[in-house]
């Protein structure tokens, strides 16, 4: 059985375990197909801070991992917890972001965004929160809309806006951009560098993407390269 491979940024803080996975197993019964081992006996650690990226092939139970990280389903055996706490269900620490974008039908663009704060309670500055998201996933125009009037793409960036808008410490992405065009892919890839590497999140991002799962460790490199070499110009310049 495939088992969801790993990979992670370069120079990851390994302050302490955020994440830890050990011995997780998940097996469905099926009426259909009797009994579909998804998780066979998963160690995984994340520290906090961590950019980790999971691959591997359609079927080896990456969304189910992260479903169960999410508290959206349970598992057989084996330990999960977030933060030292076992994992019993969904937490106002984490914001997901799924294979399919799941917006609430009767409601605008703007008012699936707000949803993860009104249920928090929160209310504070939560027009700029939400105008500040929609801005950055290209959506600024069309808070208004309804999801049955967006593209797929647009409405898998509304979901991304609503896993943000509560600001969670950890951020669970299940292939979030497979519905976007090529550019959109790579602005919201470099987007997700910027709010990783200036909010410190812990992420974990499913992806079909080689390249995608590469990326995080390429842009560290290249914002220390970065680093260097203005740093060298400084010192030239003295
Ligand atoms: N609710 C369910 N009931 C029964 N079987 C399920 C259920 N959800 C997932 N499975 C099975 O568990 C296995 C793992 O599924 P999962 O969705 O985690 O795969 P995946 O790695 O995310 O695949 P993909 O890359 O195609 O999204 C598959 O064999 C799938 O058929
Ligand atoms: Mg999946």
């Amino acid at each position: 059985m495939a088992t969801p491979q790993v990979s992670r940024d370069g120079n990851a803080q390994r302050s302490r375990p955020l994440i830890d996975i050990q011995n997780l197993s998940k097996t469905y019964v099926t009426a259909s197909s009797g009994n579909v081992h998804a998780l066979n006996k998963v160690d995984l650690t994340i520290a906090e801070g961590e950019f980790v990226c999971v691959v591997g092939p359609s079927g080896c139970g990456k969304s189910t991992l992260l479903r169960m990280l999410a508290g959206l389903d349970t598992y057989d055996a084996g330990k999960l917890s977030l933060d030292d706490q076992a994992v019993t269900g969904p937490s106002g620490k984490v914001g997901g972001v799924f294979q399919a974008a799941n917006l609430l039908p009767w409601l605008s663009v703007r008012e699936n965004v707000r949803l993860p704060l009104r249920v928090g309670g929160r209310h504070d500055a939560a027009d700029q929160r939400i105008d500040g998201l929609l801005e950055m996933t290209g959506l600024g125009e069309l808070g208004a809309r309804y999801p049955y009037e967006l593209s797929g793409g647009m409405q898998q960036r509304a979901g991304i806006c609503r896993a943000l808008a509560r600001d969670p410490q950890i951020l669970l992405m299940d292939e979030p951009f497979g519905a976007l065009d090529a550019l959109t892919r790579e602005r919201m890839n470099i987007e997700l560098q910027r709010i990783w590497q200036t909010h410190r999140k812990t992420i974990m991002l499913i992806t079909h993407s080689i390249s995608e799962a590469i990326f995080p460790s390429y842009a560290k490199l290249a914002s220390e390269i970065r680093g260097l070499l203005n740093a060298q110009e400084g010192a030239s310049n003295d």
